[in-house]
């Protein structure tokens, strides 16, 4: 390991393998390390041997819910936007050739008690089970309002601006209540809290519209997601990071991350006796707890902001109230159940390729507000119907403390509790800027992921 590399990249997270393909696709020379025997890292994709080794060792998964071929659970369960960023990132380094995708069937919200399909249009707002009559006829007018916006004619406006004004007085102007306020805001835009309706309304108009136009690409849902469960994802960028000269190496232990103790710039990574050199690193925080220069005057790189709760639960049957569909993002607005953060429901089976036929897995996590994480869950659990098996996880949510153009070391954030990738997608794109001085630009192309209906 004695050449010198562009950058070296810890970790093999979906974040920190698309910023190695778009760093190979600028022409970088990239060491990718994993400390793990397996790709994926905090989202691997497990089968059931595995799933239970992690949750249950010592014993032995049931005879009657199928093969460990049949398996791979994602530790963390997320959507792709069909139209979102890392859609485009996907098509940008080309390693869709890769991958297929399959439709995510369904998705939902909870409002006043009862789960709901999300409408996507004027039409399904006026068939929607989630509005009374006369709310209705207010969202119809809502929606056809920003379908219609076009910035250079007034006439759509209706005395409104996206960039003056804000989300609140949008709303107030179509007069809706909270609870539409809430699906909108949390399940469509996909808000993670209420600040939005405090700054100008154009981010929550852009955020809508990619729903929509998600939406309407497929049919079904604005979401994919990789057959065969998201541990594809890296495999995928690692097969391509082949093609640009790339290294991956799996079961690495990383030691020490090497500063020069005058300037503390980044200089290489020590595993065990060895070190390699690098003009930077990217990594995802749990590379960098340590911190980093000699003993007596170590400095901290990462900082926890918060820790995340989730279920694995399996379950014999679909989701509840979701139309008997084999996939479903399920949202549960803050306010809803009297949170401060929303509370996700992914729901993947047989259809994705991920276990066995008959079998449902659905993940359900929030943000910790308490001493008691799970019962937290417990407005999502109470929506599954029986669970037969269920594995808990809580995991910190940590950031890095600098942006990193000191130091040229820069840290990703870890995945939080969303269900969707539209938060990695920003952290990509901040990481990206930050060590390559410029902003990401993807390429335009027409054609998109493959996707089975
Ligand atoms: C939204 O903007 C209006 C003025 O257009 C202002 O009066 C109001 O306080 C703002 N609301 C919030 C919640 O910031």
């Amino acid at each position: 390991m004695d050449e010198k590399y562009d950058a070296i990249i810890l970790g093999t997270g979906v974040t920190e393998c698309v910023l190695s393909a778009l760093l190979s696709v600028e022409g970088k020379k990239v060491l990718h390390i994993d400390r793990n025997d397996y790709y994926g890292a905090d989202c691997a994709s497990l089968n059931l041997t595995q799933l239970w080794q992690k949750f249950r060792p010592g014993q032995e998964p049931p005879k009657d819910i199928g093969r460990d071929r049949d398996y791979a659970v994602d530790l963390i369960a997320k959507f792709m936007m069909a139209n979102g960023e890392l859609t485009k990132m996907l098509v940008h380094t080309d390693v869709t050739r890769y991958l297929e995708f399959k439709q995510i069937a369904g998705s939902y919200v909870f409002r006043d008690g009862r789960v709901a399909k999300v409408p996507a249009t004027e039409m399904e707002a006026v068939r929607s089970s989630l509005m009374g009559l006369f709310e209705k006829r207010r969202a119809k007018k809502f929606f056809e309002f920003l379908q219609n916006w076009k910035d250079d004619d007034p006439a759509t406006h209706q005395g409104l601006s996206l960039d003056n004004d804000n989300m609140t007085k949008i709303f107030d102007y179509f007069g809706l209540e909270p609870g539409t306020r809430d699906f909108i805001g949390h399940a469509m835009a996909l808000h993670l809290e209420d600040s939005y309706m405090q700054r100008p309304a154009r981010e929550t108009y852009d955020r809508i519209i990619l729903y929509t136009s998600s939406m309407a690409r497929y049919g079904k849902s604005p979401y994919i997601y990789p057959l065969y469960g998201l541990g594809e994802l890296p495999q995928a960028f690692a097969r391509l990071s082949a093609i640009y000269g790339g290294t991956y190496m799996l079961d690495k232990p990383v030691d020490e991350i090497v500063v020069d103790e005058e300037t503390g710039k980044f200089k290489g990574v020590r595993s065990g006796e060895e070190t390699v050199y690098a003009d930077l690193v990217i990594g995802d925080p749990s590379y960098f707890r340590q911190g980093v220069g000699a003993a007596d005057k170590r400095k901290q790189l990462v900082r926890e902001t918060a820790k995340v709760v989730r279920a694995i639960c399996l379950l014999k049957h679909p989701i509840p109230n979701t139309d008997n569909t084999d996939s479903t993002q399920l949202i549960i607005p803050q306010n809803q159940v009297n949170r401060k953060h929303d509370i996700y429901v992914a729901e993947v089976s047989s259809a994705q390729n991920i276990c066995a036929k008959d079998i449902y897995v659905a993940q359900v996590s929030t943000i910790v507000e308490s001493s008691t994480p799970e019962l937290e869950l417990r407005p999502g659990f109470e929506l599954l119907g029986p669970i037969f098996e269920k594995f808990v996880t809580v995991a910190p949510v940590e950031e890095p403390l600098e942006d990193g153009k000191e130091s040229n070391i820069y840290i990703t954030r870890s995945l939080d509790a969303t269900s969707h990738f539209e938060t990695l997608v920003d952290d990509v794109h901040s990481v990206f800027e930050r060590c390559m001085g410029k902003g990401l630009v993807l390429k335009k192309r027409e054609e998109g992921a493959q996707v089975q209906e």
